[in-house]
């Protein structure tokens, strides 16, 4: 364990990084869909036939281009750099990895967020002030800076699931970044790239049906009329592309990678371990409610689209980002880097030389000869499980180990640690790596923790 652990009680710091992402890729890829729906509304509105419309349309949009300022810019920047502070900190292997690979990935991706930032505030404050032509210009330009940005992370992001034999071929030699484009361009680059773009065009869809709600249909029946139908029409690419390219998406993720979600498939029945197949369902209910409301409720009814029902769109479009992302997560168990980093930080070839030397050796803050066998068990513990158990709270060893004794425990730590070819839980869980010491060190805590000793009052019934 090379660096200290950052310990959440109960939600575990992976559910950390996991909030603010889900909240995070929500506002950015809305970020990227809004960025191309505003210059392509404006262009519309600019040439209608009837004028008054087309003002009316224009009107509309300036509203719209203030909260999304302040959507992007704010919320989308501020849940960025808490990405950054949450994945140093919870997972600090792989974000080094990720760093001596994609420095310069990382930089032209913040170039791009500076030209993001920069076009879409003069875009908001310069309506009515400049040329209309120029400002459609500036939101060209917005839109393309924002696509950039997700064509770039979109390759860091891939690499993370699959990296591609050609860069697992260097991997660890010191040669890492020659391969920066087959490791950018990896086997789920370009499916990935399809479907988040899908998902941006129903998220412009769906808020720009949040600030088009608020227009009164009474005052303003065919105005509102237009803006929701031609809103809705964005969420139609999803529907029609996605089961597609989520299937394109599969079959480019490694077999061995795949197991978990066959698995998922193969006990749908006996319901063991279903976890990605019930987040299947979710997803596949969530969006077909999304494809019922946005056609019932907008397309057909547009004049009578309120705020509430363009909220429950929003809630259900949460909603299974929210799973898709958690399914993508689930996916790459036990890895953070495809094949070659377990989650937990523990490089795939290192743990031969971890069995041999122990899991402690370099941890300096934990390590000294007078640390009790429990103290190091619970370093162990949470070095090598913490990145996906907490004791009690989410995925909790108190209760996944209940009813098994120490000789229990501890057969099944030592399974854990031998990792034979033939074990379910290579689907989803990293070997646990160490010496026999740090076998029994874990087994020591756990067992305190399964089995806490019993209280004081046994000593006195036994006086
Ligand atoms: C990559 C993430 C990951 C890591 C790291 C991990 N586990 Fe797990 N573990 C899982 C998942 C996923 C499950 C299935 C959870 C469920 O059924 O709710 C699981 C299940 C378990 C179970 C229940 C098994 C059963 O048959 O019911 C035990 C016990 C367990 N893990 C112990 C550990 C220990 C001890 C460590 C550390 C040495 C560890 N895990 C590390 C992901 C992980």
């Amino acid at each position: 364990m090379n660096y200290p652990f950052w310990n959440i009680p109960y939600l575990g710091s992976g559910w950390v990084i996991g909030i603010i992402a889900i909240f995070h890729v929500m506002i950015s890829q809305f970020a990227v869909g809004g960025g191309l729906y505003l210059p392509l509304a404006e262009r519309k509105a600019m040439r209608m036939a009837d004028k008054q419309m087309g003002a009316e349309w224009l009107k509309q949009l300036a509203r719209h281009s203030k909260f999304f300022l302040i959507l992007t810019a704010v919320f989308g920047t501020v849940s960025g750099v808490g990405i950054w502070f949450a994945i140093g900190l919870t997972n600090p292997e792989a974000t080094s990895t990720l760093i001596h690979n994609f420095v310069f990935g990382w930089a032209m991706e913040w170039v791009f967020f500076m030209i993001e930032l920069a076009t879409v505030a003069v875009y908001y404050y310069t309506w009515d002030r400049i040329d209309p032509k120029l400002h459609l210009k500036v939101g060209w330009v917005y839109a393309g800076a924002s696509i950039a940005t997700l064509v770039i992370i979109n390759g860091i992001l891939t690499f993370m699931l699959t990296p591609g034999d050609t860069w697992l071929a260097v991997a660890g030699t010191g040669h890492e970044a020659s391969k920066f484009w087959n490791a950018f361009f990896n086997p789920t680059y370009w499916p990935s790239l399809f479907l988040r773009a899908c998902v941006c065009a129903s998220l412009a869809g769906i808020w720009a049906l949040i600030t088009s709600s608020h227009i009164d249909g009474d005052k303003h029946p065919a105005l509102k009329t237009s803006l929701v139908q031609w809103s809705v029409k964005w969420l139609v690419p999803s529907f029609v592309a996605i089961p597609f390219l989520m299937i394109w998406y599969l079959m480019m993720v490694p077999e061995s990678q795949r197991a978990l979600l066959s698995l998922g498939i193969d006990t749908i029945g006996a319901g063991t371990f279903s976890i990605i197949t019930r987040i299947a369902l979710v997803i596949i209910v969530t969006s077909a409610t999304i494809v019922g409301v946005a056609y019932y409720l907008a397309y057909r009814n547009p004049v009578e689209f309120n705020l509430s029902h363009a909220m429950a769109v929003l809630l259900l479009a949460l909603i299974a980002t929210g799973s898709g992302e958690y399914a993508r997560e689930m996916l790459r168990k036990p890895y953070v880097i495809g094949r070659w980093m377990y989650s937990n930080g523990v490089r795939v070839p290192y743990v031969a030389r971890i069995n041999q030397e122990g899991y402690l050796v370099h941890s300096e803050w934990v390590w000294n000869s007078s640390t009790s066998s429990y103290s190091r068990g619970e370093a162990i513990f949470r070095g090598e499980c913490g990145s996906c158990h907490t004791l009690s709270g989410y995925r909790p060893l108190k209760t996944l180990l209940a009813g098994r004794d120490q000789a229990n425990i501890g057969s099944f730590i030592t399974m854990l640690h031998d990792y034979k070819p033939d074990s379910p839980y290579r689907r989803f869980m990293p070997p646990m790596v160490g010496t026999k010491q740090d076998v029994d060190d874990l087994t020591n805590y756990l067992n305190a923790q399964v089995n806490p000793p019993a209280p004081a009052k046994v000593l006195t019934a036994q006086k």
